[in-house]
């Protein structure tokens, strides 16, 4: 196949990228490297696209905008791609305020110029767009809770598995990210229920992995680990530190992708984060870290939590799991947290925590 992987050089981009190189495809980038505008020096991914260059066989990179509809264009005409996972994003809702368009332009226009792209030059291409829980906006903090020691938790057992895709995602409070996202996520349904088009829509939990260039406006996990390790303080903002994420390893994300590749239903969402089994609460990550480490976290709070934050979100995965038999999760929340401190580790040649 050729595979398109736009956010090449992100956390899911490139994990993507190695995978489908590895299965022996032949795998196109598009990354412009504009998590380093978005984030600064920290948000630089270019680290990541050396990695990859190394790691892989059958790779090109293009520094592409997806905004930039003609060079778009032109790849789609020249290339014919069977496969695009569309990774490129503006990713944080609070990054979203201070550019407003700039985040409008990235994540609705940029996908829209995608999935056109795909309309016109390779309509039979599966179309993986990654999304994000927050097209949900604030609508999950209605779901009666419990405040448990270290945890929000779902008080009621019927809600117990989590926020299924039946959420409503409209008459919220999402920020502008969410926004945005929830554009481009309609966008990526009607393109396959109006137009036959083989888009799955993906809505993401707590993405992470070793290969993310973890900010504080974006990453949880990557970014408690970079701060743990480096000994700055972390900061806790509202909810007392009970909010809970659910996290997936990039490499259960792209099995997901690829087992909707094999068996594709056209405008089809699924939520997809780790589920309840590897939900955390930032308390109980900080706990966990240190129990890893064998150092204590230093960490600050601040009452306001931030705008349209979900309180305890854990991903719903039934509805995935009963179209795609063959999919689970492999990798626990233990497994992840040990994974990114050894490669923080690598990173930084450290020998000791
Ligand atoms: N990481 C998470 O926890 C999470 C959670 C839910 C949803 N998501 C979604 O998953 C997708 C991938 O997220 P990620 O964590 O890999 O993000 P990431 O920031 O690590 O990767 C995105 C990549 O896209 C690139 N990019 C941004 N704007 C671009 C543009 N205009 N043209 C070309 N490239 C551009 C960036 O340079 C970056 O390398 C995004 O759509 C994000 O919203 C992520």
């Amino acid at each position: 196949m050729k595979v398109l992987v736009t956010g090449s050089s992100g956390l899911i981009g490139s994990e993507a990228v190695e995978y489908y190189d590895n299965q022996g495809h032949t795998v196109f980038g598009v990354d412009n490297n504009m998590r380093a505008t978005f984030f600064g020096p920290k948000g630089d991914t270019t680290w990541n696209l050396e990695r990859l260059k190394q790691a892989t066989q059958r790779f090109t990179h293009y520094a592409i905008d997806i905004r930039d509809r003609q060079r778009v264009f032109e790849l789609f005409e020249q290339q014919r791609f069977d496969m695009i996972i569309h990774c490129a994003a503006q990713p944080s809702h609070d990054k979203a305020r201070d550019i407003p368009l700039q985040d409008f332009e990235v994540n609705a226009v940029g996908t829209v110029n995608l999935l056109e792209a795909t309309r016109q030059f390779c309509p039979e291409a599966i179309f993986i767009h990654m999304s994000t829980n927050k097209v949900y906006g604030d609508a999950p903090n209605e779901v009666p809770m419990v405040e448990q020691e270290t945890r929000y938790d779902y008080s009621r057992g019927e809600d117990y598995n989590g926020i299924a895709e039946d959420c409503r995602i409209d008459r919220c409070l999402h920020s502008l990210f969410g926004a945005s996202k929830t554009a481009a996520d309609v966008m990526a349904q009607e393109y396959g229920r109006y137009f036959g088009l083989r888009t799955g829509i993906f809505r993401g939990g707590c993405l992470t992995g070793p290969s993310h260039s973890g900010v504080e406006l974006h990453g949880f996990l990557n970014y408690l680990v970079k701060v743990a390790l480096a000994g700055n303080t972390y900061t806790v903002f509202g909810y007392k530190g009970k909010q809970v994420r659910d996290n997936i390893h990039s490499y259960d994300v792209i099995q997901a992708f690829e087992a909707f590749r094999q068996n594709p239903r056209p405008g089809e969402v699924y939520n997809l984060g780790g589920g309840r089994e590897n939900s955390v609460s930032i308390l109980e990550a900080i706990t966990k870290l240190e129990e890893i480490t064998g150092h204590p976290i230093k960490w600050e709070y601040q009452d306001q939590n931030r705008i349209g934050d979900h309180i305890c979100y854990i991903s719903d995965l039934r509805k995935l799991s009963s179209h795609f038999p063959g999919w689970g999760i492999t990798r626990s929340l233990d497994d992840i947290l040990v994974e990114l401190v050894e490669s923080e580790m690598a990173r930084h040649q450290l020998v000791t925590y």
